[in-house]
């Protein structure tokens, strides 16, 4: 039986191996952290994170074939497969500061996996991780093995939050990267390669050297990103000229060479990878000599962040210039529908926004804690790009700014505005009559993912502002944004 171990039971460790458990009874999976509530969450009834179909693949195989655990180092020691899936977040001190990642995780997955292996292992990152990055891991396990050998392997994960469960079962590819050039790598390759052929179409699992594999991540990421802010930047153009982004990313994405799939204009893109990957990319760029394709790919999150500004200007501007006091209900807290998890979300910065023109808000999200949005709003957030024009709201005044509560129509009730910030699928089929209704006059609708009836709405009496749509001729008469 082949024994794999995965280091880091969080948003891709958890359900990567779930999956792999569920389509490979012969393979025995054990899934660790150091974090005791995490591991105690994976082994109850409520699992740490939400995500569709979940709960179903977990409650098939766990104490089967699939176990999670804080002892982390017996399992590393007794396993053939070691993947590590461990969190790299953007390092917000020293060299590379706001861009590089932060590996200091990784490295101490590494030095324990050296420290306890008794066996010869082949480890896989799992996690995102900078170019060239297995050969840094290498050389620190080769330097602690003691004369085990080891073979590192890039196997990078392209789920997606909210559609994991069909992504994995269902990958558009699968990339391992390895040695291509010596047996032990080429074999350490098949090794994995036999595990997903269990499920995956042989064509569709692609072998590469570990560098191509590596970038191959970081560069799908920015690819997706890019798309999202080239049809954002179209979508202030279309408000500027009375054409619709919907009608425009359609007949754009009818091209086959493009293709249609995101390209849904929003208030920004959120999520633990995009951002942080480019800003990887970036300073992967700036280290090797390439200001222009460095400065290429920071647009990408400078129009991100110009759309989330944007957004809040345009709410501010329509409302007279004063949001002071007044009570705006935010629909939808995290950074994509489906999802729990609020990471880089646009929510945070447009919140903030509103805040910092002194709004009281009203917030419901189906799956954020409270706890979790009171955390986010007070956190500082790093100025990645040494603007200094991040707005930081102190604890104090989050808390007597800010009420969170349970459903869309205790959010909205008495509000002077809405702003839809998460596409929820529940948010299409509000009583928007009803809501109106216990609005105070004029009612704003600030739809941040367009996801409501433009038409029907303006009909209840709404003044609704829709990314990228024609304007209401109310916004019109407006002072023009920044
Ligand atoms: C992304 C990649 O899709 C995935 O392949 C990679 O492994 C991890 O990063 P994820 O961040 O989970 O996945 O979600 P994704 O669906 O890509 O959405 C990212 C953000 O872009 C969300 O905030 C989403 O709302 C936004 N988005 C997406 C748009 O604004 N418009 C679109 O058309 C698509
Ligand atoms: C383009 C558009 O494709 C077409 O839809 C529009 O109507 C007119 O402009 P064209 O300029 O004739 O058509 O050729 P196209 O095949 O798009 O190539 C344009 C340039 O891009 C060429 O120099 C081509 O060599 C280059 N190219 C294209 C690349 O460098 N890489 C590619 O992957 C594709
Ligand atoms: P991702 O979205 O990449 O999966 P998460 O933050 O959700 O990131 O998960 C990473 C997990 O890795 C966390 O649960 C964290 O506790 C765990 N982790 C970090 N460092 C180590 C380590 N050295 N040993 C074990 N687990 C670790």
């Amino acid at each position: 039986m082949v024994k794999i171990c995965c280091i880091g039971a969080g948003y891709v460790g958890g359900p990567t191996m779930a999956v792999i458990a569920f389509k490979c009874p012969s393979v025995e999976v054990a899934v660790v952290d150091i974090s005791v509530p995490r591991i105690t969450a994976w082994n109850s009834d409520k699992l740490p994170i939400y995500e569709p179909g979940l709960d179903e693949v977990v409650k098939k195989c766990r104490g089967k074939n699939l176990f999670f655990s804080n002892e982390i180092e017996k399992h590393v020691a007794a396993a053939d497969i070691v993947f590590v899936s461990v969190n790299t977040p953007t390092k917000t001190s020293g060299l590379g500061a706001g861009k590089a990642a932060d590996l200091t995780y990784w490295e101490s997955a590494a030095r324990m996996i050296a420290d306890v292996s008794k066996s010869s292992k082949i480890v896989v990152e799992k996690s995102t991780v900078p170019v060239k990055t297995a050969e840094a891991i290498e050389k620190i396990l080769t330097h602690n093995s003691k004369g085990i050998e080891f073979h590192v392997l890039s196997n990078p994960e392209f789920l997606a939050e909210g559609t994991a469960i069909t992504d994995l079962f269902n990958p558009d590819r699968v990339l391992i990267g390895g040695r291509e050039e010596n047996a032990g790598g080429l074999k350490a390759i098949q090794t994995l390669k036999d595990i997903y052929v269990q499920w995956v179409p042989q064509e569709r699992i692609i072998c590469t050297n570990l560098w191509s594999a590596e970038l191959s991540k970081l560069a799908a990421n920015a690819f997706l990103a890019q798309r999202i802010s080239s049809v954002n930047s179209i979508s202030a153009l279309c408000e500027a000229t009375g054409a619709n982004v919907t009608q425009v990313s359609s007949a754009v994405g009818k091209d086959l060479r493009i293709g249609s799939k995101f390209l849904n204009a929003s208030v920004g893109f959120g999520g633990s990878c995009f951002q942080k990957d480019i800003l990887n990319l970036v300073y992967i760029c700036e280290c090797n000599g390439l200001p222009e394709v460095a400065n290429y790919w920071k647009q990408v999150i400078k129009i991100n962040d110009y759309q989330k500004n944007r957004f809040v200007n345009r709410l501010v501007s329509s409302m007279f210039n004063t949001i002071s006091g007044k009570k705006i209900g935010i629909l939808g807290f995290s950074f994509k529908k489906d999802t729990g998890d609020t990471r880089e979300t646009p929510a945070i910065d447009v919140c903030k926004g509103l805040l910092n023109d002194k709004a009281q808000l009203v917030i419901y999200d189906p799956q954020v804690p409270e706890a979790q949005i009171f955390k986010d709003l007070s956190t500082p957030k790093f100025d990645w790009d040494q603007l200094g024009s991040t707005i930081q709201i102190t604890e104090d005044a989050v808390a007597q700014s800010v009420k969170v509560v349970h459903n869309a129509y205790e959010a909205t009730k008495d509000a002077h505005a809405i702003c839809i910030l998460t596409e929820w699928d529940e948010f299409k089929s509000l009583d928007y009559q009803k809501i109106y209704n216990n609005m105070p006059k004029p009612a704003y609708m600030f739809d941040g993912r367009n996801v409501v009836d433009v038409a029907k709405l303006r009909q209840i009496g709404f003044i609704v502002y829709s990314i990228g749509k024609p304007l209401d001729p109310w916004l019109k008469d407006m002072p023009a944004i920044a």
